[in-house]
C-alpha cells in the first residue's frame, strides 16, 4: 500500500560507498513510509540501481572520478577519493539541486555527513540540510579527540571510552598514511555537521547513551537516533544454512572495501580450517590483492575443510545473520556489520581494518561485551572455538540477546528510535 502522502519532497545525496549508500536508502524507504516524496542524487561512481527502487526518482551527476588523471584515487585510498569528490561534485550538484527547486519545493536537504561541501551549495540555494552520519554515534567524539586532538569533546562523558583505546587501534584508524587527509575530512566533516539543521544517527539512544552527551556538546544541534534502520524492513532468515545445528557456523565477511595481502588471507583460511568448526566465508573478488578471487588458497585447504566451510562471492547478510544456524561473526566491525549482529544477538570475533571500525570493536569488546578482539591471526582457531562452543562465548551470546531485546524495544511505539523517528519527521515538517 502507497504511505499517504504529506506532499513534501526530500532530496537525499549518499555517499557512494556501499556501506554509505545502504543505510542511505534505508533511511530514503523509511521516510517514504512517513510520507514524503523522494529524490536521490547520486554520483555516477557506484551508483544505486533504480529499478530496485521505483518509489523514488533518481537523477545521477558527474563525480569527476573517471576523467581524472590522478592513479592514485581507488578504493584504498578512499579518503583521498571524498576529499576529491567533495571538489569534483560541487557544480554538478548545484545545477542539479537547482534544477529540481525550479520544478518544486524541497522540504529539506539530507546529504551524508562526509559531503562537506553540500552546506555551502545547500545555504546559497536557501536551502535546509541535515546529515545523515552512518557510522556510530561515539565515533563523532572519539575520532575530534583522536584524529583533531580536541580535547574539550572529551573532557566529559566520553573519557572512559577514549581510555580503551590502544596504540594499535590508533595506528589503525590512520592505516595508509593519509594522515593529513583524514584530518582534513574529519574536521571538514564536524565543522559543515554544525551548520546542519539535525544529524541523523543509524543507531539507538541505549546502545550509547554517553555519546549522547557528548555530541550534543561537540555539535549543538538537533540529533535524531532512529536506527537500526535496517529493522524496519525485517529479512526472514537465509534457508542456506537450514541444514545446519543451532549456533554452529561461523560467518565471515569484511565488508565492501576491507583488501587483504596475500599473507592475511592464507592466515584466515588456516585459522578456520584449524578451527574444525563449520563455516560461511565471504570473500569478495578482488579483496586479495594479487588475485581475482580464490586462486591463493593455500594447497590441502579444501581437502581438509570438505564439506564443513562454504565460500561464496557475497551473502544476504541480514539473513545470515538471523539464521538460528550462526554461531559469531567474524567480522571487520564496519557500523552496518556490527549494528546488523547485534540486531539478531550474534557475538563477534573482531578484526578492525581501519577508519571507524577500530572504535566500534572496542565498543563490542570492552563496553558491551559482545565479542573478542582478533590482533594475531594465529589464534584464529582457538578464537573461534572459544566464542562457538566455550562458556564465555555463551554469556556474550546472552549479553547479545539482551541488546537484541533492547533493539526492539527502542523500536516499540514509545521506544527511543521510535519517538525520534517522530521528532525528525515534525522537524522536517517545520522547515
Ligand atoms: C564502510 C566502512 O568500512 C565502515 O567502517 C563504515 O562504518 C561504513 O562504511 P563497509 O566496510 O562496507 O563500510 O562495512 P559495513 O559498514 O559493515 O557495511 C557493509 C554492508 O554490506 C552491510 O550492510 C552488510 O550487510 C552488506 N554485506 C556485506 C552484504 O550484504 N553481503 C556481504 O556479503 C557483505
Amino acid at each position: 500500500m502507497e504511505p499517504r502522502s504529506n506532499n513534501r519532497r526530500l532530496v537525499l545525496f549518499p555517499l557512494p560507498l556501499q556501506g554509505h549508500i545502504n543505510p542511505m536508502l534505508q533511511l530514503a524507504n523509511i521516510l517514504y513510509t512517513k510520507g514524503f516524496k523522494i529524490t536521490i542524487i547520486h554520483t555516477n561512481f557506484n551508483s544505486p540501481n533504480p529499478s530496485n527502487y521505483p518509489q523514488f526518482t533518481f537523477k545521477s551527476i558527474s563525480d569527476g572520478l573517471s576523467k581524472s588523471k590522478d592513479k592514485s584515487l581507488n578504493l584504498e585510498t578512499s579518503n583521498h577519493v571524498i576529499n576529491f569528490m567533495n571538489k569534483s561534485c560541487i557544480d554538478p550538484f548545484a545545477a542539479c539541486l537547482a534544477k529540481l527547486l525550479e520544478v518544486e519545493p524541497v522540504a529539506c536537504l539530507i546529504s551524508d555527513a562526509l559531503w562537506h561541501f553540500t552546506r555551502s551549495v545547500a545555504d546559497d540555494l536557501n536551502l535546509k540540510r541535515i546529515v545523515l552520519r552512518t557510522s556510530s554515534m561515539s565515533c563523532i567524539p572519539l575520532y575530534a579527540a583522536l584524529v583533531l586532538g580536541e580535547k574539550n569533546y572529551y573532557k566529559t562523558t566520553i573519557k572512559e571510552e577514549l581510555a580503551l583505546m590502544t596504540e594499535m587501534d590508533i595506528e589503525k584508524i590512520y592505516k595508509g598514511g593519509l594522515e593529513k587527509e583524514k584530518a582534513e575530512l574529519i574536521c571538514n566533516m564536524i565543522n559543515e555537521t554544525k551548520a546542519a539543521s539535525g544529524i541523523i544517527f543509524n543507531t539507538f539512544k541505549e546502545l550509547e547513551e554517553p555519546a549522547f552527551l557528548a555530541i550534543s556538546q561537540v555539535l549543538r544541534i538537533p540529533s535524531f537516533a532512529i536506527g537500526p534502520f535496517h529493522t524496519y524492513f525485517p529479512a526472514s532468515p537465509s534457508s542456506l544454512l537450514d541444514r545446519q545445528p543451532v549456533s554452529s557456523v561461523v560467518y565471515v565477511s569484511f565488508g565492501s572495501i576491507a583488501q587483504m595481502s596475500e599473507a592475511e588471507f592464507t592466515n584466515m583460511a588456516w585459522g578456520l580450517a584449524n578451527s574444525k568448526q563449520r563455516f560461511l566465508w565471504v570473500v569478495r573478488p578482488g579483496s586479495v590483492t594479487g588475485s581475482q578471487w580464490l586462486e591463493l588458497l593455500p594447497k590441502g585447504f579444501a581437502e581438509e575443510v570438505g564439506e564443513r566451510g562454504c565460500i561464496v562471492k557475497w551473502a544476504p547478510q541480514q539473513e545470515v545473520l538471523a539464521h538460528q544456524a550462526i554461531g559469531c561473526f567474524w567480522t571487520h566491525n564496519g557500523w552496518n556489520s556490527t549494528l546488523e549482529s547485534i540486531c539478531e544477538g550474534v557475538p563477534m570475533i573482531c578484526s578492525p581494518c581501519s577508519y571507524d571500525q577500530p572504535i566500534n570493536a572496542r565498543y563490542v569488546t570492552d563496553i558491551w561485551k559482545i565479542g573478542v578482539m582478533l590482533d594475531n591471526m594465529e589464534e584464529t582457531g582457538k578464537t573461534i572455538k572459544r566464542v562457538i562452543m566455550g562458556k564465555e562465548g555463551s554469556e556474550m551470546r546472552q549479553r547479545s540477546k539482551c541488546l537484541q531485546e533492547k533493539v526492539n524495544q527502542s523500536l516499540q511505539k514509545d521506544g527511543s528510535a521510535c519517538q525520534s523517528l517522530d521528532n525528525l519527521v515534525d522537524c522536517i515538517l517545520s522547515f
